[in-house]
């Protein structure tokens, strides 16, 4: 639908609250920063059919930079990527790294405000942000996933009660409806859903799984990992061990590029359930963003650990042959 803007400019933060509305970003990130944000200026667009409302953040076009990003730009990709829980440790790093290989992205956020002192300001080709919470499925509007070719859903919330659990968002409202909720929202041609789970969710009933357990953590991930092996959608399922290092939440975008493992670079992946230990959050959002492209991890489910040594990096020949010797792990 062809939208054009309307001369109304309101203060960012005074928005309302909409059910879904996607922000266009279009400024230069050095303007992003927090304290910058009252003066951001953007204009409101007439609201769809359906009382959604798109905004789009408005700036001069001669001020638009593309980000310096560590990992090397290259040519624009025909994916469209939606990340699900790019706000998150590991959907934060998997957003920096799709931008900085020029892969056209989505975010789906419960508060598309949080992209921006992430990722700064990105072309609007480049990024666009969806409010939606994945436990309601009145959110998860068709228009959200028009386009759509790969998703990454990293979404998630903690094992046992905290303030995260607020409003109701439980493991089994995210892990479970979530991942339900999303699945029969996605349309039949996606060539991909990569989701992160964990580990120890075939053995959520023995120790010291079930102590994770307590709350339902991991039956529910398997739960959600079920719905989605069942939905006849093409994915792969990567379960990580403890996440280590981050999140980096309120670090801009060439901050997050900078992230790095520490010593933690080598990479182990595994099948069957069977690894237990710990990986970078980094070498997690890096094999999601290598499995949308390996052919032969589609229909699979891999765990993956990392350790101190030398690492693939972003090389999808050292990922592939990793995948490829996860049969033994
Ligand atoms: N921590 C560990 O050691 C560990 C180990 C194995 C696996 N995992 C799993 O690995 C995944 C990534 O972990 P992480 O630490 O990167 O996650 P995280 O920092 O907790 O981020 C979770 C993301 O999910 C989003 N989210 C939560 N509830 C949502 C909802 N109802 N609708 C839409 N989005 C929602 C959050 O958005 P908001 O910003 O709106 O909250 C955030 O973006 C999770 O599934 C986690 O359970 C974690």
């Amino acid at each position: 639908m062809a939208l054009n803007p309307c001369s109304s400019s309101v203060h960012p933060f005074s928005l309302p609250t909409e059910k879904a509305y996607k922000i266009y970003q279009i400024c230069p990130s050095s303007l992003l920063q927090p304290s910058n944000l009252p003066g951001f200026p953007c204009s409101v667009l007439p609201r769809f059919p359906n009382g959604r409302r798109l905004v789009a953040f408005s700036m001069k076009e001669e001020q638009t930079q593309p980000p310096v990003l560590e990992a090397g730009a290259c040519s624009p990709s025909s994916k469209t990527v939606l990340v699900v829980g790019g706000s998150g440790g590991v959907g934060q790093l998997v957003v920096a790294s799709l931008l900085a290989r020029n892969i056209k992205s989505r975010l789906l956020l419960r508060d598309p405000l949080k992209a921006i002192p992430l990722f700064g300001v990105q072309d609007k080709n480049k990024l666009e942000v969806w409010k939606a919470d994945t436990r309601n499925p009145s959110d998860l509007d068709p228009a959200i996933f028009e386009g759509v070719t790969h998703v990454i859903c990293c979404t998630g919330t903690t094992a046992f009660p905290s303030k995260r659990w607020d409003g109701d968002n439980t493991p089994e409202r995210v892990d479970w409806e979530g991942i339900r909720n999303l699945i029969l929202a996605l349309p039949s041609t996606l060539e991909r859903f990569v989701l992160v789970s964990s580990v120890g969710v075939t053995k959520f009933n023995e120790l010291p799984w079930s102590i994770m357990n307590l709350f339902g953590v991991l039956k529910f991930k398997k739960m959600g990992e079920d719905f989605v092996r069942n939905s006849g959608l093409p994915f792969t399922i990567i379960r990580a061990g403890r996440l280590t290092d981050g999140p980096y939440t309120s670090y801009d975008l060439n901050t997050l590029l900078q992230a790095t493992a520490g010593e933690r670079r080598a990479v182990v992946i595994g099948q069957g359930d069977k690894l237990v230990g710990e990986v970078s959050r980094l070498v997690v959002a890096e094999a999601c963003i290598q499995a949308l492209d390996i052919d032969f991890t589609q229909g699979q489910i891999y765990e993956i650990n990392s350790i101190e040594g030398e690492g693939p990096g972003s090389d999808p020949e050292k990922w592939k042959e990793l995948f490829k010797a996860a049969a033994v792990n």
